[in-house]
């Protein structure tokens, strides 16, 4: 599936450019974080393009695309076609190094009903810190222009877990958004993400509750992420209707449902702790 070419072409950021990685343990809404995310900025008129950086890849649905447009949508690095004719040589075994990236996002990033267009980057098999095999190089090539050479916002849908934080691209963004319920498994990954982009010196860093049932359970998220220093970005609350978007594979719709307004006021902290004229950043962990 090709999406139409994006009319707003990369060059110096501006102030309103993002990127954003959405991290977290399995399971504590990453994707629905993401999604909302794209889907609230697209629908401020900026260029947004979200990244399902997940092996296991489903932002599709929740941008709006149907099962059966999601399924037409070729992974980047399992198009063997693309990765050959970006780093083919002449000699067999010798792959180039050096390509342009940017005709990849006007060609493969899809259009979705939510405004943002989607990029699924795929798996890399065989991946791992330091591969040179033709796929990874082409993936670790656009990734690198997304967040450090595009305009457009840009926002990650990461893997669960903490494993692809050391392989670099994560560690270029300038928000990073650990994602937590108020299970203790899950704010501890949380705080081990928030300390890991501390390390790498992410401006804006923290934890993002969600999914919280009841305000004692968004009180542990709160009081654990006070104890161990890390500024707590925003709070999304449970919400029925994105549970039961999640059950119908539909997209959960930008409304006034409690998410939707948490997700806003989220986006409006983001924009405030990155202006640059804010001297009072947000970083990670205070402590
Ligand atoms: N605020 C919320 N209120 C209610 N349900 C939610 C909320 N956030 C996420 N969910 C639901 O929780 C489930 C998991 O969410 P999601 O797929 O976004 O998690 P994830 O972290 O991306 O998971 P994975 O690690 O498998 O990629 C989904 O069914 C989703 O609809
Ligand atoms: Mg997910």
């Amino acid at each position: 599936m090709t999406g139409k070419a994006i009319v707003y072409v990369g060059g110096h950021r501006t102030p309103c450019t993002m990127k954003i990685a959405v991290c977290g343990k399995g399971g504590v809404g990453k994707t629905f974080l993401a999604g909302s995310l794209a889907a609230h900025f697209a629908s401020t008129g900026r260029p947004v393009i979200a990244i399902d950086a997940d092996s296991s890849p489903n932002l599709a649905l929740t941008l709006g695309l149907t099962q059966e447009e999601a399924s037409r949508i070729q992974p980047v690095a399992e198009n063997e076609e693309l990765i050959r004719v970006k780093t083919a040589t002449d000699h067999p075994g010798v792959f180039r190094l050096s390509f342009s990236v940017d005709d990849i996002i006007a060609k493969y990033a899809v259009q979705t009903p939510s405004g943002a267009h989607l990029l699924v980057m795929g798996t890399i098999k065989a991946a791992g810190t330091g591969c040179t095999c033709p796929a990874h190089s082409v993936v670790r090539a656009l990734m690198r222009h997304l967040v450090v050479e595009r305009n457009e916002v840009v926002i990650l849908d990461m893997e669960a877990g903490i494993e692809h934080l050391g392989r670099g691209t994560a560690a270029r963004v300038d928000v990073l958004l650990a994602v937590s319920d108020a299970n203790k498994k899950s704010l501890l990954t949380a705080a081990t993400i928030c300390r890991l982009a501390n390390e790498a010196g992410i401006p804006v860093a923290g934890i993002v509750a969600n999914r919280n049932a009841t305000p004692k359970e968004e009180e542990i998220v709160r009081a654990f992420a006070e104890e161990n220093g890390i500024v707590l970005l925003g709070s999304v609350p449970y919400d029925p209707a994105v549970r039961e978007a999640g059950i119908t594979g539909e997209p959960a719709v930008p409304g006034q449902s409690p998410a939707w307004n948490a997700v806003r006021e989220l986006a409006g902290a983001l924009e405030k702790a990155k202006r640059p004229e804010d001297k009072s950043r947000q970083t990670g962990t205070t402590g």
